[in-house]
């Protein structure tokens, strides 16, 4: 027997990866902070996330895997941890279409994308863990079969995924008259993790176009430029080379800063760290990566605090980023970034 959080899980063969009980633990907060409601946990193998939400952040869950025998082993874990839900054992986008789920959880084996539209049909508010890193921020292939954007490897991955990830998530949204709002999102070791809220609006969800667009990405300079839709990019760098046009994807907010910190202020330990770094990102749409532009120029690389602070003392907004020690986020434009690394 497992214990993680305040559950008691048998797994019988069932997946269980305990990894992921970091992810699960600020899962834990994000659903404590949000009002009472009703998560399919749609994706729910043990029920190790659903059960724990049960006994740790007083929702109401209903369980549901395709597979047989995992819903056999959630049916054990409920009785064994003294609670009653809901179980079905049904294919997920049938029974996201089925029924009226405020607040949807995904969580499938490597890609979500081809659960989004069932789920953004009734969900108020989505979790989703994207483990398909390549289709999200390396190959282009796999990119554009899942999630219509071109993809291609830069030095900052990280960032990349997860805005490909809310943009999809974003233009599915906008086809039933709904617009995204990033509660929290991370991406730590091998996966994804977004919470989003989904509002019913058509002009929100019209005005939600000006929120995405298109990466400009230079992978000689490592240059980067937002394009927005309908702008015709410049394809040579000024290095000489020819740039890539990455996306579409999300070019806004990717948190609710206020909602972070108050989930913060209700934790402590790594995940306080982890939270408080989420927070004090900057909203920019892009980050840079010092290890990689120092290889390029041929320099050291400086502390990244040290450098930040550096940046702040020029006059520009800096901050660290919570998924690279080497990532930043700043206003200051690649000709200052190679200014300030090579002096
Ligand atoms: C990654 S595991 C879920 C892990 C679980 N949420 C946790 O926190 O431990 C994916 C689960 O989804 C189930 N599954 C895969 N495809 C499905 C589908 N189309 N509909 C419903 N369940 C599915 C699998 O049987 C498996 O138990
Ligand atoms: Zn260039």
């Amino acid at each position: 027997m497992i214990l993680e959080g305040k559950a008691k899980i048998l797994t019988d063969g069932i997946f269980y990866n305990p990894r992921m009980k970091f992810c699960r633990d600020l899962d834990m907060l994000v659903f404590s902070e949000s009002k009472k409601h009703v998560i399919l946990d749609a994706f729910s193998a043990t029920g190790v996330r659903g059960i724990r939400a049960m006994l740790e952040a007083d929702c109401e869950v209903f369980f549901n895997d395709a597979n047989p025998k995992a819903v056999e082993v959630i049916r054990k874990n409920l009785k064994l941890n003294e609670l009653s839900a809901e179980v079905s054992c049904k294919e997920a986008s049938t029974l996201m279409r089925e029924g009226t789920f405020r607040h949807i959880d995904i969580d499938p084996f490597g890609s979500p994308a081809n659960f989004i539209e069932s789920a953004c049909f009734s969900a108020e508010i989505l979790s989703i863990t994207a483990t398909d890193l390549e289709a999200l921020c390396c190959k282009d292939s796999a990119g554009l079969r899942k999630y219509s954007a071109f993809v291609s490897k830069t030095d900052t991955p990280h960032e990349t995924g997860l805005r490909v990830l809310l943009g999809y998530i974003a233009r599915t949204s906008a086809r039933f008259e709904k617009a995204i709002e990033p509660i929290v999102t991370w991406t730590k070791e091998h996966y994804y993790r977004v919470h989003v809220r989904l509002k019913r609006s058509t002009s929100q969800s019209s005005k939600m176009f000006e929120k995405t667009g298109y990466l400009l990405f230079c992978p000689e300079c490592l240059r980067k430029d937002v394009v927005n839709w309908g702008e015709t990019p410049e394809k040579k760098c000024v290095c000489g080379k020819k740039k890539l046009l990455l996306g579409p994807l999300w070019l806004s907010e990717m948190k609710d800063r206020e909602f972070v910190d108050k989930i913060a202020k209700n934790t402590e330990g790594e995940a306080k760290r982890f939270l408080l770094k989420i927070s004090e990102e900057i909203d920019l749409p892009f980050s840079y990566n010092l290890q990689k532009l120092c290889s390029k120029i041929g320099r050291s690389v400086p502390p990244t605090e040290e450098f930040i602070r550096r940046l702040k003392a020029e006059g520009f907004k800096a901050s660290s980023t919570h998924y690279c020690g080497y990532c930043i986020k700043t206003d200051a434009d690649l000709g200052d970034l190679r200014r300030l690394l090579s002096s």
